[in-house]
């Protein structure tokens, strides 16, 4: 497996794969990898002839206040990871090899990126959808892939793809969650013991909603009462946002009568975790 930190090395690889008639999967991540998103390359690797796996914690998605300085990082474990899982290349460039000082152009996205945590993190999608048209454009990849566990970020990069003619095919992924239920995150390392037994009652939220909506509850407004119910025994949890939204919009709508994301972000303690659960319909 190759290491490349620059552009023109990845673009110079993904040329020769390209004229061997390979298709390309590209699996962006911002690294310290674990399996959730070890099962994304493991889908991308079943499904394209080459694997392209970024590792690129992107400064312009962080606000000012976040976690970009103590971000977990592990290039090391991630090439290991990525190579044993079978990806032919990992892209891990440097901050001012994606953004020159004078960078000056963003994808910025309305209405799907402002609900959610669009609210609370009022320039994140705009970072997101810029770094993820630039690694399309590095990689020109024929598919690539996000997880469910980011369901918003799923949904932006969809009508970012489709609103800008990008041509390539997105991939939603499930969910990876630990024994107990608690979905996998690179920001999980940050919690103690006790912040760590307190961050169940996310997948315990998420567990009543889906009971409630599988025994036939089609009300928004009572599951959202019942979920925050369980999060607010908890004193550890601050809840940022419990919300149900159309899932391909990302409209708030409070009635399961079509698809729906019902979608959460709590802080345990200092660190904010999101978790949610789709129902297709
Ligand atoms: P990161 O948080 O590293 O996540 C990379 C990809 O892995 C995302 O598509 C995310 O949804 C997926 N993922 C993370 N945890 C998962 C889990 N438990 N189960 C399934 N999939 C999971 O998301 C980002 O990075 C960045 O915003 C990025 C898209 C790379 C742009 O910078």
């Amino acid at each position: 497996m190759q290491l490349e930190k620059t552009i023109a090395g990845v673009k110079a690889q993904v040329q020769i794969w390209k004229k061997e008639g390979l298709s390309v999967g590209l699996v962006p991540t911002m690294g310290y990898l674990h399996e959730g998103h070890r099962s994304l390359i493991d889908r991308a690797v079943r499904e394209n002839d080459r694997v392209v796996v970024s590792v690129f914690i992107n400064p312009i998605q962080f606000g000012p206040t976040e976690d970009l300085e103590s971000y977990p990082r592990d290039l090391e474990a991630d090439c290991r990871l990525c190579e044993d899982a079978g990806a032919a290349l990992v892209f891990s460039p440097e901050a001012d090899e994606m953004y020159a000082p004078d960078f000056s152009t963003y994808v910025d996205m309305h209405r799907v990126s402002e609900e959610l945590c669009g609210k609370s993190r009022p320039i994140h999608f705009r970072g997101v959808c810029t770094v993820v048209s630039k690694l399309f454009n590095i990689v020109t990849p024929d598919r690539a892939y996000f997880g469910e566990k980011d369901a918003q970020q799923l949904a932006v990069i969809r009508r970012m793809v489709r609103d800008l003619n990008m041509n390539l095919q997105i991939v939603g992924c499930p969910i990876v969650r630990e024994a107990d239920g608690l979905a996998k995150s690179s920001r999980n390392t940050y919690l103690s013991a006790e912040e760590r037994k307190a961050a169940l009652v996310l997948s315990r939220a998420v567990q009543t909603g889906k009971s409630m909506i599988l025994d036939g509850e089609k009300d928004g407004d009572k599951i959202l009462a019942a979920m925050k119910e369980i999060i607010q025994q908890e004193p550890l949890a601050k809840i940022d946002y419990v919300e149900m939204v159309k899932w391909d919009t990302i409209e708030v709508h409070h009635k399961v009568d079509g698809p729906v994301l019902t979608a959460m972000a709590v802080y345990i303690g200092k660190t904010r975790l999101i978790d949610n659960f789709i129902i297709e319909e």
